[in-house]
């Protein structure tokens, strides 16, 4: 897989993380469609069309710079790769769309590209004086600014706990509206430092780490849609197609994690040595109990796969080879 992290013509340098586990796991599926839920610059997508010759690429991302990137990126493949502009929570139609064969394979790299990180006028990053902004796609009328500016003191403190994991996030939500309006990146990572006591700005690397973090999330709803698409993802894979979900923090791996259990157990969470009722039906297995995570010299030569965690399932096929259905009757939930 040489050269899957260069850059092109776009300008897009994104490093893909555990390529060579991802397109492994789609060595076995059938042939048919393998849908990019999050293309960006088509490190992954390239390598699994390069290497699997029984597969074509759906490729969706909501930012079109980086759709720019992977239709470059793609264009050798001819017609084994389209693309769509779209936010993965429209997987379903997209792939009712642009996808005739079966479903074969679907793949999450979630959160944000290196470019969208690197280019500072983005507004993602802490490390550039820019706009606030964050927003992936750039047709979304609400960025960054708004988040910081509009939601009150509560909520704002609710978003840093929960989406940031932010020990001081009522101190932070506190300075923020303090000293309103926040204009730029410079300006919101200033006031995080000053919010955050003088010895815990010393560990946990850069102090406004996790509140960017946190607000980008929010301006992105990234975990609002996440459950449903990773279920809408399962549904439609055919018999024997796999599903494969790449997060980088705790709150999208939880999610990962309950979502695939759930398919995995048809939501029974009964004792261990006793059977399900007959009613109860998995529709998925899961390919290994916990996650891969890259090794340390992955880690050494790309820090942004660091805190990487692949979870990944197979569907299951009724005896017949039609797909089993998502149970709907059955007796508990898995929280989200
Ligand atoms: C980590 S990058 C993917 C990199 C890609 N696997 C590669 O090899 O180049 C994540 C991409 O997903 C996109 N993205 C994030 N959330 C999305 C969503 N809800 N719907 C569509 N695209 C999304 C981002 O815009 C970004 O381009």
């Amino acid at each position: 897989m040489s050269g899957a992290g260069d850059g092109d013509a776009t300008g897009f340098r994104h490093q893909p993380v555990l390529l060579d586990r991802i397109v492994e796991l789609f060595a076995p599926v059938p042939p048919g469609w393998v849908v990019d839920a999050t293309v960006g610059g088509a490190g992954h997508a390239a390598a699994i069309l390069e290497r699997h010759e029984h597969l074509r690429v759906l490729g969706l991302d909501q930012d079109a710079d980086a759709l720019a990137a992977a239709t470059e990126r793609l264009a050798p493949y001819g017609d084994r790769a389209r693309l769509a502009h779209v936010r993965f929570d429209a997987l379903r139609s997209a792939v009712e769309r642009l996808a005739t064969t079966p479903v074969s394979g679907v793949l999450f790299d979630l959160g944000v590209s290196s470019p969208q990180l690197d280019r500072p006028e983005r507004g993602f990053s802490y490390r550039h004086d820019a706009p606030l902004d964050m927003r992936m796609d750039r047709d979304q009328v609400r960025s960054a600014a708004e988040v910081v500016n509009d939601t009150d003191e509560r909520d704002l403190a609710r978003i840093l706990r929960t989406y940031g994991d932010e020990r001081f996030a009522a101190r932070i939500a506190r300075t923020i509206v303090a000293r309103r309006p926040v204009r730029t990146t410079t300006e919101l990572a200033e006031i995080v430092r000053e919010a955050i006591p003088a010895a815990a700005r010393r560990t946990g690397g850069h102090p406004a780490k996790r509140t960017f973090q946190a607000i980008r999330i929010a301006v992105n709803a990234e975990l609002d849609i996440l459950a449903d698409s990773v279920d809408a993802a399962l549904d439609v894979l055919a018999p024997d197609g796999r599903c494969a979900v790449l997060s980088y923090h705790s709150g999208e791996d939880r999610i990962v994690k309950s979502r695939l259990r759930y398919a995995a157990t048809g939501g029974w969470r009964g004792p261990a040595h006793l059977p399900p009722p007959d009613h109860v039906r998995p529709t998925v297995r899961l390919l290994k109990a916990g996650a891969w995570t890259p090794d340390a010299g992955e880690q050494d030569a790309n820090p942004r796969a660091a805190s990487a965690h692949l979870r990944a399932a197979e569907k299951l096929g009724t005896p017949d080879g039609t797909p089993t259905d998502t149970p709907t009757d059955t007796p508990t939930e898995e929280p989200r």
